[in-house]
């Protein structure tokens, strides 16, 4: 492969819209994000037609600006990489779509990715020296997994949530209390005045599994029954008393499994990266057990494109990932069907 491959990037999986330029899967020479946040703010979370609406307006200009950023032109691009799964449908249209027309008439290969595979590849992005193997806490709005890393294109699913992802119910608990969407940043926010004075229940054990539906519920039922008896909701102590439970588990079966897996390094990926304590407690606990923790810079950590154009640059030196006109959107997409297979 020649040297400074640039690939420009687009992401429309849920709600931004991001286009960006990286070179040889390391390097970021922009990264455009147009969030619709603000629109979805007052509906309460994201509505899909809206989402898809607003992909549409938006895609033109963050394209155009990422190359502008970028100081180069669509002939400077050796490929065009995009998210075609998981996420929703007509988000995902939308960004498969303009891909698509922009490789056609520039004759550029055309990469697709999966969303979660480009969520680990943020921290290449993040950290150049970093290589796999490593164990990945993967913490999103729609997946929470631990993942044995084997190689750039080798991917293992270790463990995974029994029900709700971990992002999803931060956002439940912080709409239950009327926080607000997205409900992570402001749970967290509200947690830093809080103690722990609330315990909820522990899920039974399941290895390298997770449940955080359980946890969720005890909050609503909680917060019911003090509605009920007229009392007032205790919000940073419940915001401090899940989050960190919440944590607690996560960190745990993430050294855990890389103890087992036999690796010296964490890598966390996803939006709840983002997540102050998070960060705080698994860096501080994998110091403890010598592992070397990476958590990713907060421009990699919610959606963004030039995760994307990290991971697509890895599959297409291995040849993988290569897509034609007949790519089509999969909002389903498998956490483990890590590599498009065009077939
Ligand atoms: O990865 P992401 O941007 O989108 C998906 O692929 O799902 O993750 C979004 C999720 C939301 O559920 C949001 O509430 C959560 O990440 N999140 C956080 C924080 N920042 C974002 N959760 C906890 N603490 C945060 N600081
Ligand atoms: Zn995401």
């Amino acid at each position: 492969m020649k040297k400074d491959f640039k690939i420009l990037a687009i992401e429309s999986s849920c709600d931004e819209t991001s286009s960006s330029v990286v070179v040889d899967g390391r390097f970021c020479l922009s990264n455009i994000v147009s969030s619709q946040i603000d629109i979805h703010t007052r509906f309460g979370g994201v509505v899909p037609e809206v989402a898809s609406r607003n992909h549409i307006t938006a895609i033109d200009n963050v394209v155009d600006l990422a190359l502008e950023k970028a100081g180069l032109k669509l002939n400077n691009i050796d490929a065009i990489a995009v998210t075609y799964g998981a996420g929703l449908i007509g988000s995902l249209l939308v960004g498969v779509s303009y891909a698509k027309a922009l490789a056609y008439a520039t004759k550029k290969p055309l990469i697709a990715v999966n969303h979660i595979y480009g969520h680990i590849a943020g921290n290449y992005l993040s950290f150049p020296e970093l290589k796999p193997p490593f164990t990945c806490l993967l913490v999103s709005g729609g997946h929470t997994a631990i993942i044995d890393v084997k190689d750039y294109n080798h991917h293992q699913l270790i463990g995974t949530t029994m029900d709700d992802a971990v992002g999803e119910s931060f956002d439940k608990v912080a709409r239950v209390m009327g926080l607000g969407y997205p409900g992570g940043p402001k749970v967290s926010k509200m947690a830093e005045n809080g103690k722990e004075n609330i315990f909820f229940n522990k899920p039974t054990d399941m290895g390298y599994n997770f449940s955080f539906s359980g946890k969720k519920t005890a909050v609503i039922n909680y917060i019911h029954k003090l509605t009920q008896r007229g009392e007032s909701i205790p919000v940073e102590d419940i915001c401090f008393s899940f989050e960190t439970q919440v944590v607690d588990e996560l960190v745990n079966k993430t050294i855990k499994a890389c103890q087992d897996l036999g690796y010296d390094k964490i890598v966390v990926a996803g939006g709840v990266s983002a997540n102050k304590r998070l960060r705080k407690v698994l860096t501080e606990k994998s110091q403890e057990n010598n592992i070397e923790c990476f958590v990713p810079d907060f421009e990699y950590c919610t959606d963004n494109a030039a995760m994307i154009g990290s991971a697509a640059y890895y599959s297409y030196l291995d040849g993988i990932g290569i897509a034609d006109m007949t790519l089509a959107p999969k909002p389903n997409l498998n956490l483990q069907d890590f590599l498009y297979k065009n077939n």
